[in-house]
């Protein structure tokens, strides 16, 4: 999603805010732009395409400014162009503002100022907010801001530059993550911490409704009436670099090798003494009212959910569903005491997740939030948080996120159940050994990683591929699917092995590899009778199976996964999916790590 940067310091800001765009590349964007006041002007230049072509230009222009903005747009309102990127200018070029977010009344605004006669050069939302400036014009540009604001509707962070305070940036925010980083003599602004992580760990998160100004010499913070508010400096407690590649030669690598590590740490932060101590406040009582369970999630996140859905059923013995957070946050669920939400989210800012958690609270719900970044919207506005502890997850397809919200499901799921008495204590402290043994297993999958990358090697060219898996091998297949559309643009559908014949079957031919999943011993003879019917069909099978579960024949390949208790084989059973879009999409030469279209943090609807 869209990015901001700013500066207002010493050091030549240009610089600064080239260097802080290339840090939010990660994000997804398709256009860049900064804004410098220089010699009593706004120097503005943005430009469609990468931020290495934006900064030549701006190296050209050599100018002597120390107080900017910049912004990387990712398209809603007006396709990506030159004209469409931010930073935005009123007519008088007094203003330049970006924006991220999208102004939902913008159409009745630009009317509004259309008919006094302001001209628009671009097709985005954003622009009205730099015209409103220039038609509102109070005494300070503070109060502007008040009255502005007031009359938006939808989500913004915004920053702006005044020519007549070129000292001086303003920013704000709702619905949209913006941070101040609090430097010596400088200050930062950026959409989120890496941005500004080289340079300071003391930050202003800003909270929805609040504006500030931010100055070389320090920074104020008002409420949406203009008032001051005493803010707390957040300090974070990871370094700048953990969001590096650190040797590898992409961030998606990085992370999906990072996996045992991070399982460990969560492992060890909330399982001490061979008990789970989660970070919750629920008495006994509110815990034994719980009678539904929902999770709630985009992207990976749900299908973190759908894995979930069957751990916790299975620990908790509590009916469990999923649901996306897009339509979640429409429904008029009836809900009450009884009922526990938890909000899986890795950047906690996904606009629809936030919704529903909003929703859930308001009707009454118990609500649960995981996330791995601290500090993040989610983790702010819920009592009851596990963070996921698996640092930065920079690529945009998401991988230690994903198994560190799996763990997490387990450890709430033995958490209620231990708390509510519900599991016998041998029960519960075999189940919590053989979570420790997961990390090692993980480790065993990557050792392993030739194999799966010469299955890449042999598949790569494919445009159609299938994932099939029951249950929650299935939603293990989805994520498998999801992370190879991603990152190599196969066209991959994943199904419930039993439903492929109920009509998708009628698509597969020998151009069709299918990924067979196969982790679960309970129930491999009828996984087995649904590779069959995809091996009638001349499809070209892939078998990921546990060593418990028999070899399927005629299959091109297999991937043979460490033995495992049925219940505990969803985290391994993801990594060689996860390895083999990463190794397909090399293959395919696409940026694994910035894949287009996407971006990391969703946070507009
Ligand atoms: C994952 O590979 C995706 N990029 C995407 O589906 C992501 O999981 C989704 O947007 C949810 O993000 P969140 O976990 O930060 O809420």
């Amino acid at each position: 999603m869209c990015g901001i940067v700013g500066y207002a310091g010493h050091r030549r800001a240009d610089g600064v805010l080239l260097q802080g765009l290339k840090k939010l590349e990660y994000r997804g964007y398709d256009s860049a732009g900064i804004a410098v006041c220089s010699a009593g002007e706004i120097f503005c230049e943005k430009k469609k395409g990468r931020v290495g072509e934006l900064q030549a230009i701006v190296e050209a222009a050599a100018l002597d400014g120390h107080v900017g903005i910049g912004h990387t747009r990712w398209a809603t309102h007006g396709a990506p162009s030159d004209v469409n990127s931010h930073p935005h200018l009123n007519g008088s070029r007094r203003f330049a503002l970006v924006h991220n977010g999208i102004i939902e009344n913008y159409a009745a605004l630009k009317d509004a100022l259309l008919a006094k006669g302001y001209r628009f050069r671009s097709e985005t939302d954003s622009e009205v907010l730099a015209h409103m400036l220039e038609a509102c014009d109070c005494e300070s540009l503070l109060e502007t801001l008040v009255q502005v604001l007031a009359k938006i509707q939808g989500s913004y962070a915004i920053a702006v530059l005044d020519r007549e305070h070129p000292e001086e940036i303003f920013v704000a925010r709702k619905s949209s993550p913006l941070v101040i980083g609090l430097g010596d003599g400088e200050n930062f602004i950026a959409s989120d911490i890496p941005a500004v992580l080289e340079y300071t760990k003391n930050m202003y998160i800003l909270e929805d409704g609040e504006i500030a100004s931010v100055q070389a010499q320090g920074v104020t913070v008002y409420d949406a009436k203009g008032q001051t508010v005493d803010k707390k400096v957040y300090q974070v407690h990871w370094d700048a670099t953990q969001a590096d590649k650190g040797g590898f030669a992409d961030y998606m690598r990085k992370e999906i090798y990072e996996q045992p590590n991070a399982l460990r740490k969560m492992l060890d932060a909330y399982c001490k003494d061979d008990k789970i101590t989660l970070p919750f406040q629920f008495t006994r009582k509110a815990l034994q009212e719980i009678k539904q369970i929902t999770i709630v999630g985009c992207g990976t996140a749900s299908y973190a959910g759908r894995v979930g859905e069957y751990i916790l059923e299975e620990i908790t013995g509590i009916p469990v569903k999923v649901e996306v957070g897009s339509e979640y946050r429409y429904k008029r669920s009836i809900l009450d005491a009884s009922n526990l939400i938890i909000i899986l989210s890795q950047s906690g800012e996904t606009a629809d997740s936030l919704a529903s958690m909003r929703e859930a609270k308001a009707r009454g719900a118990k609500l649960i939030g995981v996330t791995n970044v601290i500090g993040s919207t989610l983790s702010r506005e819920l009592e009851h948080v596990i963070h996921t502890m698996a640092g930065p997850e920079i690529a945009v397809a998401s991988t230690k996120a994903f198994t560190s919200q799996i763990l997490a499901l387990y450890l709430i799921g033995l958490f209620l159940a231990e708390s509510t008495k519900t599991i016998s204590e041998s029960q519960y402290q075999a189940y919590i050994s053989k979570l420790r043994g997961i990390p090692e297993k993980v480790e065993e999958i990557l050792r392993r990683e030739r194999e799966i990358q010469s299955i890449a090697e042999e598949f790569y060219a494919y445009e159609d591929m299938f994932f099939i898996g029951r249950l929650w091998d299935y939603p293990i297949a989805l994520e498998g699917s999801h992370k190879l559309k991603e990152i190599s643009y196969i066209h991959a559908e994943a199904y419930e092995a039993g439903e492929l014949k109920h009509g998708a079957l009628a698509l597969v031919t020998s151009e069709t590899p299918v990924i067979c999943l196969s982790s679960i011993a309970a129930i491999a003879d009828k996984m087995a009778s649904n590779i069959m019917e995809v091996k009638a069909r001349n499809a070209q099978m892939i078998h990921v199976r546990s060593e418990a579960v028999p070899p399927a024949p005629g299959c091109k390949r297999e991937f043979l996964l460490p033995q495992e208790e049925d219940l505990f084989t969803p985290i391994l059973a993801v990594v060689p999916l996860q390895l083999f879009s990463y190794f397909t999409a090399k293959y395919r030469g696409c940026d694994v790590d910035k894949p287009r279209n996407l971006a990391k943090s969703v946070t507009v609807e």
